[in-house]
């Protein structure tokens, strides 16, 4: 492994894919005494979890489901400000065990926002997969249920995650050289 530039920037080895896959092989053991019997519904948010989604779910061992969405921002009404809706979220949530994968919390908003919603919709219980937190972004607190690695700071790239589209075929996790 060594330096890789993408665009206009440098990138050096952070989190190895032997490391990354053994953590998910814990995070799925967890989740399948937790879930056991439960049938959960995973609901990814893509794109940058779509990697973490698919080692995660084949490390499932028990019966669950698995969903994809694309979160969609725009602007609402004066009073409702920055909106965040749900693109394809077409399986019904009522009753469900539902376990929400994410790539990477930063400041915490987006799911900040977007959990009311799906709490809303009446699961019978909510939790997070995160593979990645930045406990030092933090600005919307949220907690993650299940977490791979805290992580600093600092931008990251590769294994979903992308700088300006490009890097989310990396198999592993890069750091920016700042
Ligand atoms: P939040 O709403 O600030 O928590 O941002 C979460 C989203 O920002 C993630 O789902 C990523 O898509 C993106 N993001 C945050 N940090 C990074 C990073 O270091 N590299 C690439 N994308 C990131
Ligand atoms: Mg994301």
């Amino acid at each position: 492994m060594s330096i890789v530039r993408v665009h206009d920037k440098e990138f050096e080895p952070y989190l190895s894919e032997e490391l990354i896959k053994s953590k998910i092989r814990e995070i799925a053991e967890s989740i399948n005494q937790d879930y056991a019997g439960k049938m959960p519904l995973f609901v990814a948010i893509l794109n940058g979890s779509f990697m973490f989604a698919s080692d995660l779910f084949k490390a499932i061992s028990i019966e669950a489901e698995i969903c994809f969405i694309k979160l969609a921002s725009y602007k609402g009404t004066k009073s409702s400000g920055h909106v965040i809706t749900a693109i394809g979220l077409d399986t019904d949530l009522i009753g469900r065990h539902v376990v929400i994968i994410e790539d990477i919390v930063d400041t915490g908003k987006t799911l900040s926002e977007f959990l009311p919603q799906l709490e809303h919709m009446q699961p019978a219980s909510l939790r997070i997969a995160a593979l990645l937190h930045k406990p030092e972004a933090t600005v919307y607190p949220i907690s993650v249920d299940y977490l791979g690695f805290a992580v600093p700071n600092k931008f990251l790239l590769g294994y979903g995650l992308d700088y300006d589209g490009l890097g989310r075929n990396i198999p592993s996790i890069y750091k920016l050289i700042e």
